[in-house]
């Protein structure tokens, strides 16, 4: 079957964006050569990064930025820019080990420096500059709603995930239709939610490291929503007793 193949190259690939520009025919047999390493260890690391590296910035200004004087107190914002950041990586590993149930064991080892160096490295560009101590926070109230906000789109996106997860018994690799909450309206909705979580976020900051964040990874989920949902609508395709997949935006009503 095609599309599943499709999509177990795009896990392999998973948060490179430009790296699966160059996706070709044969390239997923030559990372099969390299030696694998287990799902869950690959998004440990990768989420272990950003909540180790973030914080320094916030708490350390006088080791990483010796040129400036350290700021007496932190702005609110960046208070709970840091809380919201922590929060969102600690649910991930947690989700990680106790929520999705993974349709593969093993990816090439080689990702995990790939997407260790992508969640690493952003979330140092982004925090030097959120936490910078010549920052200016932009209107406290328009932060606190964004803010507010984006945490609500994580509570969206924890609850689509064992939405998700419920979908599969024990020991079950297939894919099903997911059904309820946002998923009757949206194909990828845990993505959607993960989406308009960091948008506000970039908002609630109004720092341009943090928009190109969003932005990169808008743009992969993006891309691994269509192919998701072509798998769906062509595994569910009302032929041979098998459902039909319902009519359904894929990522971001009312456009896609
Ligand atoms: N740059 C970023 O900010 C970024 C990038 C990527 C991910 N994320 C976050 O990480 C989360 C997880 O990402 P992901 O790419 O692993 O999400 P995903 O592909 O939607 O998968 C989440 C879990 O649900 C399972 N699943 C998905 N669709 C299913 C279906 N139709 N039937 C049965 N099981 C299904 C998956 O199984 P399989 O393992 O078999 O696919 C996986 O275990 C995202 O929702 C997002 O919050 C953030």
């Amino acid at each position: 079957m095609l599309a599943p193949g499709i999509y177990r190259k795009r896990k392999a690939a998973r948060p490179s964006f430009f790296a699966t520009v160059g996706t070709v025919i044969g390239r997923s047999s030559f990372l099969c050569t390299f030696p694998q390493i287990g799902y869950s260890t690959v998004f440990f690391w990768e989420y272990f990064g950003p909540l180790a590296v973030y914080p320094l910035f916030f708490f350390f200004p006088k080791y990483l930025y010796p040129h400036l004087e350290a700021p007496k107190q932190h702005h609110l914002v960046q208070k709970l820019a840091v809380a919201y950041w922590s929060f969102h990586y600690a649910k991930r590993i947690i989700e990680t080990f106790t929520v999705h149930k993974f349709g593969h064991a093993t990816m090439p080892i080689f990702n995990l420096f790939k997407n260790c160096a992508y969640y690493w490295g952003y979330a140092a560009y982004v925090s030097y500059f959120v936490n910078h101590p010549k920052y200016t926070p932009p209107n406290e109230k328009i932060s606190l709603a964004c803010l507010g906000l984006a945490l609500l789109m994580q509570l969206g996106n924890l609850r689509s995930h064992i939405i998700l997860s419920n979908l599969r018994k024990p020991g079950e690799k297939d894919y099903k239709i997911p059904r309820g909450f946002l998923f009757n309206y949206v194909t990828c909705a845990n993505y959607t939610f993960e989406i308009w979580g960091w948008l506000l976020y970039s908002a609630a900051v109004q720092s341009i490291p943090a928009y190109l964040f969003a932005i990169t990874g808008a743009l992969q989920m993006t891309q691994w929503a269509i192919a998701k949902h072509k798998r769906l609508v062509k595994t569910f395709d009302g032929k041979d007793g098998r459902p039909k997949y319902p009519r359904r935006w894929i990522i971001f009503p009312p456009f896609l």
